[in-house]
C-alpha cells in the first residue's frame, strides 16, 4: 500500500514537523561528511518553498539520554544553513515552552533545527508522553529519516499516534522506492555484492537476497569465513568459526536455487617475512599459511567487475577489503567503478561503499545511494520497518 507524501499536503502557513536522518560524522566541530544533509535538501526546499514553518529534528550519536555538548546539532545547523543559503537557527531543546515559543514565531519559510532529540531519555524509549510533547510542535508530520526507520523510537513511531496524519518525505520516497524495486520486480540479471566484516552481520540480508538474486558476489574480512566453510585455507585471515555452520547452509541453499555465489579466487594479502610485513597476491588453493587476507586479488576483481556489467539490476553493501588502509582499497574502488558503468538500475547502501563510491569520483554514475545502514539492511532483509508502517496509507 502506497504511503502518503508530501506532495499530498497543503504546507502554506502550516507547522511542518520534518524528522531527518542528520546523525553525521562530525570532527573538531565540523561536519565531516555531510551527505546525509544533503540528501534531505530536496523536501527541506520543497517545504519552504511552499511556505511551510519547517521544525527540523534528528538525532546524533548515542547521547544515552542525557544532554552532551558532543553531540548537540549546532554543527549540523551550521552545515545546513551553508547548503540552504539562509539562517538555520538551533532551539536549545526538542521539546517544552521555550521551543514551542521559538516554534511559533517561525515565520512563513523560515526553518528551525531542534537540539539532539536523544538528549532526552525518552526518545530512545519511545516514550508516549516525550512523543506528544514533540507533537506539540507539528500541525503535520513528515517524515525523511530513513536511515533512522528502523528504530521505534518517539519521534519515528510515537509521534504518529498524536498527529492527524504522517506523510513521507522525498527522500524516504526514493528509498522505499529503489529498494522496494530490489525485493520485488528487480530486472534480471540481478546481482548482489556483499562485503564488510561479519556474516553474523547480514545472515538475514544474505537469505531474503538469495531467494531473488541470479548471482551473489562475496568480498571483505567475511569472505574468509566462507572460504573456510568450504574447506579452504585462509592463513590468519579473520574467520567467525561460530558462522561455520551458517555459512555451509547459506552456500547449499544458493546451490538449490541456482543462484550463482562467488567466492575471491584471488587475494591480496600481508605477510611477514623476516620480520617485515610484505604485500602480495596469491590464489586461493596457495593461501600462505601466516597470511592475513586484505582485499579481494585482481583476477577476483575482474570476474566480479563482468558479472556486473552483465547486470540489469545491482545491489552492493560493504567493502571488498581493508578499504580504509592503502593499497588495501583497491578491490573496493575497483568494484565501485565497475558499478558506475553498468547500464542496469544501480543501488548502493552502507557508509565504506558510499566513502568507496565517492573516493573513485563515480557517485553520480550510480542510480541510487542509499542513506541507510541499519535501515537498508533491514529492509532488505524484509523487515518491516516502524518508521515506515507509522506512515499513513493513501487513499
Ligand atoms: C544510522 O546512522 O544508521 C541511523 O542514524 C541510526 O542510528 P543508531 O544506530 O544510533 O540508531
Amino acid at each position: 500500500m502506497a504511503k502518503l507524501s508530501i506532495r499530498d499536503l497543503e504546507l502554506q502557513g502550516k507547522r511542518v514537523f520534518l524528522r531527518v536522518d542528520f546523525n553525521v560524522p562530525i570532527e573538531g566541530g565540523q561536519v565531516v561528511e555531510a551527505w546525509r544533509v544533503e540528501a534531505a535538501l530536496p523536501t527541506i526546499r520543497y517545504a519552504l518553498d511552499r511556505g511551510a514553518r519547517v521544525v527540523l529534528a534528528s538525532h546524533l550519536g548515542r547521547p544515552k539520554g542525557k544532554r552532551d555538548p558532543k553531540y548537540s546539532l549546532q554543527p549540523v545547523a551550521r552545515k545546513l544553513a551553508e547548503l540552504l543559503g539562509r539562517d538555520v537557527p538551533l532551539a536549545p531543546d526538542c521539546i517544552g515552552a521555550e521551543v514551542i515559543a521559538l516554534v511559533n514565531r517561525l515565520a512563513e519559510g523560515q526553518v528551525l533545527l531542534l537540539e539532539n532529540l536523544r538528549f532526552h531519555p525518552g526518545e530512545e524509549r519511545n516514550d508516549p508522553e516525550f512523543a506528544r510533547q514533540l507533537a506539540l510542535l507539528a500541525d503535520l508530520y513528515v517524515n525523511d529519516a530513513f536511515g533512522a526507520a528502523h528504530r521505534a523510537h518517539a519521534s519515528i513511531e510515537g509521534i504518529t499516534r498524536f498527529v492527524r496524519i504522517a506523510a513521507a518525505g522525498f527522500l524516504m520516497e526514493r528509498e522505499l522506492e529503489y529498494l522496494g524495486r530490489l525485493l520485488t520486480e528487480p530486472e534480471r540479471p540481478f546481482v548482489v555484492i556483499l562485503g564488510g566484516a561479519k556474516v553474523s552481520d547480514k545472515i538475514l540480508v544474505i537469505e531474503n537476497l538469495l531467494a531473488r538474486a541470479d548471482a551473489v558476489l562475496i568480498g571483505g574480512a567475511m569472505a574468509y569465513t566462507f572460504l573456510r566453510a568450504r574447506g579452504e585455507e585462509v592463513g590468519a585471515s579473520r574467520v567467525e568459526s561460530d558462522q561455520l555452520e551458517l555459512a555451509r547452509k547459506l552456500m547449499t541453499e544458493a546451490e538449490t536455487r541456482s543462484v550463482a555465489f562467488h567466492l575471491p579466487v584471488d587475494h591480496v594479502v600481508l605477510e611477514r617475512v623476516d620480520g617485515e610485513a610484505q604485500v602480495r597476491v596469491v590464489r586461493t588453493e596457495e593461501f600462505p599459511d601466516e597470511a592475513v587476507g586484505m582485499d579481494i586479488g585482481p583476477e577476483t576483481t575482474q570476474l566480479f567487475a563482468a558479472r556486473i556489467a552483465r547486470a540489469r539490476t545491482v545491489f552492493w553493501n560493504g567493502p571488498l577489503g581493508v578499504f580504509e588502509q592503502p593499497p588495501f582499497d583497491r578491490g573496493t574502488v575497483a568494484i565501485a567503478r565497475a558499478l558506475a558503468e553498468c547500464s542496469g538500475v544501480t543501488v548502493v547502501g552502507g557508509g565504506d561503499s558510499l566513502a568507496a563510491v565517492r573516493q573513485a569520483g563515480v557517485a553520480g554514475q550510480i542510480t541510487h545511494l542509499s542513506t541507510g545502514g541499519g535501515a537498508t539492511l533491514e529492509f532488505l532483509a524484509g523487515i518491516e520497518l516502524p518508521g515506515v508502517r507509522a506512515l499513513t496509507e493513501k487513499g
